[in-house]
């Protein structure tokens, strides 16, 4: 591995709110490195690659890969054990004590083993210490813009939470040509950095003594026509679903909500033809997309350099949990 960025998941998976992990593990997902060894009969990579492991793998054989709707790989949610390889094996251990695989990819180490189908070549000339972002935050929240909400041009988009997956969707949401970025957030701190991203009007819901529902109808003159949930906050959730009673359609969920929590809201608000989506890793298939997403960065179609506001070694890890917990950064990238 040589580098990976710190992802609001990794820090979910640190609280244990995440569905079915086992410890201990090696967590990270969000990473890029060179190929060091390959197994046998591995003919997709070589050693000397430079890869992407992949949170949404795909064999490109099951239903839902041969579908050009799905990205959940069927080989690797179904028949994989959890936190292990496809043959129910890991490959590391700590003191003989073995210890578990994370998203496929495990990337919070300087050697990772992975299956050919969770990783993917990209371009040598790509640079290394913000690409990795491509691995989880920039791709699932530019996706869910482009992909999953398929925002038009000329609407309005709202996003909940600014944060590494907010400001990916204000990418996503600038390109499809969304003419109006409305970020809410509880950290004002974060309202500069948003504006870069092409937010155009940022607000704090403590400002105001309305719930931000009532706030977000009235100055949307009655609803904006996709709403964005980066947080992964069950009240944050609601919030925007109550917030929508007048508007056209909504788009909804990127956030990853803690394990046995539950979404309740009254249907009859959606009686109007509201639609709630979500997505995985912004609805790419991992293998087809990431290189091309690599090549689109190259290209400078978007600024991943932006969203790094720290860097740090791999031994002041917990420094860079610390800068997530307070909300002092945007994306943290360790180098390995
Ligand atoms: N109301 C508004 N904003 C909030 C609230 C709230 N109640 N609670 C938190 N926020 C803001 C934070 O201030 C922060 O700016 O949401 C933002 C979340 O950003 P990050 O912590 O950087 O998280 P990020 O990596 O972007 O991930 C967001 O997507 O993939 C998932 O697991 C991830 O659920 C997480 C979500
Ligand atoms: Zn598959
Ligand atoms: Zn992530």
């Amino acid at each position: 591995m040589l580098y990976t960025g710190i992802c609001r998941s990794d820090e979910h998976a640190v609280e244990g709110i995440l569905p079915e992990m086992k410890f201990p593990i090696i967590i990270g997902h969000e990473g890029v490195g060179i190929v060091e060894s390959i197994g046998e009969g591995v003919t997709g990579i070589k050693p000397g690659d430079r890869v992407i492991p992949l949170i949404a793998p795909q064999c490109g054989k099951c239903t839902v890969c041969k579908d050009p709707r799905g990205n959940r790989c069927l080989t690797f949610i179904l028949n994989r054990p959890k936190g292990l390889m496809s043959d129910g094996t890991s490959r590391f251990t700590c003191k003989g004590k073995q210890i578990y695989h994370f998203l496929f990819t495990s990337t919070f180490t300087e050697y990772t083993v992975v299956e050919e189908n969770a990783v993917t070549k990209i371009d040598d000339g790509a640079t290394m210490d913000s690409v990795c972002l491509i691995g989880c935050g920039f791709s699932t929240g530019y996706g869910s813009a482009l992909n999953t909400a398929k925002v038009h041009p000329g609407s309005t988009c709202v996003i909940f939470g600014l944060g590494g997956i907010g400001l990916a969707v204000a990418v996503g949401c600038k390109i499809a040509g969304a003419t109006r970025i409305i970020g809410v957030d509880i950290n004002a701190d974060k309202f500069d950095k948003a504006k870069a991203f092409g937010v155009s009007e940022c607000m704090n819901p403590k400002d105001s003594d309305k719930p931000i529902a009532q706030v977000l109808l009235e100055l949307t003159g009655g609803g904006a026509d996709y709403v964005f949930e980066c947080i992964g906050n069950i009240e944050t959730m609601t919030a925007a679903l109550n917030s929508v009673t007048l508007l056209m359609e909504l788009q909804f969920i990127v956030g990853v909500s803690a394990v046995q929590s539950k979404l309740s809201f009254d249907p009859l608000i959606m009686l109007s033809g509201r639609t709630l989506k979500s997505s995985y890793f912004g609805g790419w298939k991992g293998k087809d997309s990431v290189p091309m997403l690599v090549s689109d960065c190259m290209a400078k179609k978007f600024d991943l350099e932006k969203l790094v506001t720290h860097r740090l070694p791999l031994e002041k890890i917990n420094e860079g949990f610390d800068l997530l917990r307070s909300g002092k950064c945007i994306r943290t990238v360790l180098k390995l």
